[in-house]
């Protein structure tokens, strides 16, 4: 495998190609479906590290984790997961593209750092609120676009992740810096207030829930972290 060097240590030629592919998937599919994709490029490291912090903590340090990641896209949170998961851990991955969920099952077969996990992971090609109840987590991460949301859509969700929660649980995601701000300047007024209200919505709930929240400016866009306990 051809090598080469970064500030940041031994790069892959290999790595830096999938990398590119991922963004160009990531890219083509924000294109077609913004609504649901929020971004143009896929999470960083970074915010996968920090989105993956309970994994590591393990809200039951005495057994297997049970998680679920919901909006997998092309695996960069899933690498984070893939990271700080021990043997007998398994993980749910939900994405709704079917693009992406296709991706997210090759990478299973054939990518390093996630290859590790494939016998413990299952790809759903699906909307997470489809996955039924007869599920139970301890771990959620949550890669959903909340932000372009309607406050009851997001709700729906919401509820659905603190139904499937085991008590004591976690639910981690995050939402990008400014982007109230930023509408506030170039969103029709519907979209701005539509917005305002998704955002007073998931401030109830971190206000209710909240643990602990951290900034990831290591992302484009930087963003916050919320990280949630369903109540024991
Ligand atoms: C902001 S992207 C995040 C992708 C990836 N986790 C990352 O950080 O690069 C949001 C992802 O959620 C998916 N998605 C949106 N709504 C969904 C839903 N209700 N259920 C499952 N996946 C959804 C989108 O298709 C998209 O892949």
């Amino acid at each position: 495998m051809a090598e080469t060097t970064s500030p940041t240590g031994p790069l892959t030629a290999l790595k830096l190609d999938e990398r590119l592919r991922d963004t160009r998937l990531f890219f083509t599919q924000a294109v077609r479906t913004f609504h649901a994709t929020g971004s143009v490029v896929p999470s960083s490291r970074a915010l996968a590290d920090t989105l993956a912090e309970f994994v590591r903590e393990r809200p039951a340090p005495d057994r297997p984790l049970r998680i679920m990641e919901a909006g997998a896209g092309t695996g960069a949170i899933t690498r984070g997961i893939a990271a700080a998961m021990r043997p007998g851990d398994t993980v749910d991955l939900v994405e709704a593209n079917p693009a992406f969920a296709a991706h997210v099952e090759d990478l299973l077969g054939t990518d390093p750092e996630l290859s590790k996990i494939a016998d413990s992971a299952t790809v759903h090609a699906m909307l997470v609120n489809d996955m039924g109840t007869d599920r139970v987590y301890d771990v959620i991460v949550s890669g959903l676009p909340f932000a372009n949301f309607t406050a009851e859509a997001v709700e729906e969700i919401l509820d659905y992740y603190f139904e499937v929660l085991r008590p004591g649980g976690t639910l981690s995601f995050y939402g990008y810096l400014y982007t109230k701000e930023v509408k506030a300047i170039i969103a029709r007024r519907e979209d701005y207030l539509r917005q305002a209200r998704t955002s007073w919505l998931v401030q109830d709930w971190i206000d209710r829930y909240g643990i602990r929240s951290e900034r990831v400016l290591a992302n484009f866009p930087p963003a916050w972290v919320h990280h949630l306990r369903k109540p024991a």
